[in-house]
């Protein structure tokens, strides 16, 4: 359990005092993008009110309308929401759909079919593209390939993969035969990987011998074999081999297979199999602040339309868009604005295998000259470093292209948002600030690029329909410029549905923090937030004991049990410290078994324990040993001293409640 209870202004405060300042102090407003006319999704601030009003009044009729409107249905539903049950929604009952079928046969009738789904660059500088029809052909037979290894509606399927175009076929399929997908992101550890096999209870695991990081080739289907070792995930039946670096891998007889091998040979046609609206459609891991990541589960038909509308609203979709997101499909802004929302609107979306570096630094805009990719959505980390990088490199390319930028995963500075815009807008392109979280299956809170004004800092106001507030611990409604947290008093079709295999903990972690009086289910995010006069809302950050690095998701118990599952450790607190370029950097207080040194020896054994157990970006930044950890009379760890101490700033507050103040002293010197 937190240690402290989460108090707006407490834990976050400590974090981010310098972007809170400059963001109060934040006076800017932009326009939405002149002239993009009628033709815009959502044309004018007048239209998105209209909209969001219209939801309001009726959201069941709102929801009904646009779900029969932008999906195909097998068999219509008959029940829009069923919030009987709450905090457990049920969208859609009563209607099959299918979503492969909506991003892949609904666009092959008509001149959508030749047109391009997909347009892969890898790393060493190959290219692939596939129109809609290609790609229908492609998933179709890895459908059936699935099929003839033996999985079956219902049965899950892992992915561990790198950012090749099969990644987005296995999903693809998976949904095609209604194979739950759980994908692994490819950075993390075979030990990772194998308690997420074991969770999921896998029947398959989808993987490629290795895939390109930077400039070299990494092994992906050695940790695959790691993780299957001394049996220790029965349910894995078949692991399936991309061919993608050339690189020798093991394969076990009568398990492994190569996909080059299995999916050419099998029939280009695999009619998608009709899911229940409810039916599990994927499971997507993601750090809180207690325990083992959590499995968030996703549903079939509101998940579908959730990424379906939020792509369209958000990115105000044309038809000669090229869209580029820069994530990887290991995370869920892969899933929905990679793979699923773009596809299901009939887009044309870039998947890159690689990321710019040092010999490289101008890989993204190369890739948008290139392209003429018209919207890029990335992450401000990327953006910080580009800005420190300086504006020569960008402004050696023909970016011309862009229409429209993105940014996701973590709070923006303002510095970092008018250098987007000026340096890859060319003071041109909207820049929408989307927030949003794995739970949510898609974006929540962003300006719409042809109706918004925008400040820079700012997500803005909710997307229609979407009842977010900002309210305190009773869930009352924080007046402007108040901080509070950040809540969704309604439900909406994309929600997660529960933890999977673990309803308690879905209940306990969003909806038990915060009850209102009157007794309504209020689900809480775990971000920190204001709004302003205008009503725009300014998200601060997480305000529990989770730890953004680079817009990844890290929880600060997952990273001590990690160190104190080393045998020298004794105790280990983890907190998060305020980073230029990551926006939050790790750092760990640890204190050793007796007879155990701390020194720099074991701080770099440390980071590469806490590599093997989890993954690289979980390897804290900093390592400091101690003789104790600050703790109140009661034994609790005080995290919001040791932040201040990561900080480097001064300890303010009640110390009272420390029960050996010597420690402090002890704690401020670095290790
Ligand atoms: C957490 C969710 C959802 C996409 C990627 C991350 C932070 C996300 C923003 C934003 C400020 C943001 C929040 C949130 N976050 N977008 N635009 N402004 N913070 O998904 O791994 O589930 O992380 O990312 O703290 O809770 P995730």
């Amino acid at each position: 359990m937190p240690d402290e209870t989460p108090a707006f202004g407490g834990p976050m405060s400590d974090a981010t005092d310098a972007t809170i300042e400059s963001v109060l102090q934040e006076q800017r407003v932009f326009a939405p993008q002149p002239g993009s006319g009628s033709d815009s999704r959502v044309p004018s601030l007048e239209a998105y009110r209209a909209l969001a009003a219209r939801a309001e009044a009726d959201p069941d009729r709102f929801w009904g309308d646009l779900a029969r409107e932008q999906l195909h249905w097998f068999e219509p539903f008959h029940t829009v929401l069923d919030w009987s049950n709450p905090p457990f929604a049920r969208w859609f009952e009563g209607g099959t759909t299918n979503l492969s079928y909506n991003c892949l046969d609904r666009h092959l009738e008509g001149p959508r079919a030749d047109r391009t789904a997909l347009i892969w660059e890898g790393e060493p500088g190959d290219e692939r593209r596939f129109t809609y029809r290609e790609l229908h052909a492609e998933v179709c037979r890895a459908a059936l390939a699935l099929r003839a290894l033996g999985v079956g509606k219902g049965d899950l399927v892992a992915l561990y993969m790198p950012m090749v175009p099969e990644a987005a076929i296995a999903m693809l399929a998976c949904a095609r035969i209604g194979a739950p997908h759980s994908v692994v992101f490819g950075g993390f550890s075979s030990e990772a990987l194998r308690d997420r096999l074991i969770d999921g209870e896998a029947r398959l695991v989808i993987t490629a011998d290795g895939g390109y990081r930077k400039d070299t080739a990494v092994p992906l289907k050695p940790a695959v074999d790691a993780a299957l070792a001394d049996g220790s995930c029965p349910t894995v039946q078949h692991v399936l081999v991309v061919r993608r670096t050339g690189a020798a891998v093991t394969m076990a007889e009568g398990r492994d297979i190569w996909w080059d091998e299995l999916v050419p040979q099998q029939s280009s046609d695999c009619p998608a199999e009709p899911m229940a609206s409810e039916d599990l459609l994927f499971v997507l891991y993601t750090s809180g602040s207690t325990g083992k990541p959590k499995g968030v589960v996703h549903t079939t038909a509101g998940y579908n339309l959730w990424a379906h509308l939020t792509f369209q609203w958000i990115f105000d979709i044309r038809d000669d868009d090229i869209h580029w997101c820069t994530a990887d499909v290991g995370w869920i802004t892969g899933h929905s604005y990679i793979v699923y929302g773009p596809l299901s609107n009939g887009a044309t979306t870039v998947m890159y295998e690689g990321a710019p570096r040092p010999g490289k630094p101008g890989a993204f805009w190369e890739l948008i000259e290139k392209h003429r990719i018209t919207i890029l959505y990335t992450a401000p980390t990327a953006i910080r470093a580009f800005m420190k990088g300086g504006r020569t490199v960008p402004d050696s390319y023909d970016m011309s292209s862009l229409r429209l930028l993105g940014t996701v995963g973590e709070p923006i500075n303002p510095e970092a948002w008018m250098w987007y815009r000026e340096v890859i807008g060319g003071n041109r392109c909207p820049i929408v600030d989307t927030w949003w979280q794995t739970e949510t299956g898609g974006v929540m809170i962003s300006p719409l690029p042809a109706a918004t004004p925008t400040k820079p800092g700012s997500a803005t106001l909710p997307l229609p329909g979407i009842a977010a507030d900002v309210v305190d611990h009773d869930g009352v409604s924080q007046p402007a410029d108040q901080g509070g947290y950040l809540v969704v008093r309604r439900p909406w079709p994309g929600m997660m549905r529960t933890v999977h295999g673990d309803p308690e903990r879905f209940r306990r972690s969003y909806w038990e923090e915060i009850r209102p009086a009157d007794g309504s289910w209020i689900y809480f995010a775990g971000d920190g937030a204001r709004r302003d006069a205008d009503g725009y809302f300014w998200v601060m950050g997480r305000v529990d004991d989770v730890i953004n690095v680079s817009g990844h998701r890290l929880g600060t118990m997952e990273i001590e049990s990690a160190l104190v599952s080393h045998p020298a450790v004794a105790e280990a607190a983890v907190v998060g410290r305020p980073d230029d370029l990551k926006g939050e950097g790790i750092v760990a207080f640890v204190t050793v078994e007796s007879g155990r040194q701390g020194d720099d020896d074991l701080a770099a054994d440390l980071r590469r324990h806490v590599g093997r157990e989890i993954g690289p970006i979980a390897r804290p930044d900093e390592i400091r040993f101690s003789d104790a950890l600050p703790k109140t009379r009661s034994g609790k760890i005080m995290r919001r001293i040791l932040r201040a101490l990561a900080a480097g700033q001064q300890i303010q507050g009640d110390t009272s409640t420390l029960e050996d103040r010597s420690v402090l002293d002890q704690l401020r010197g670095e290790s």
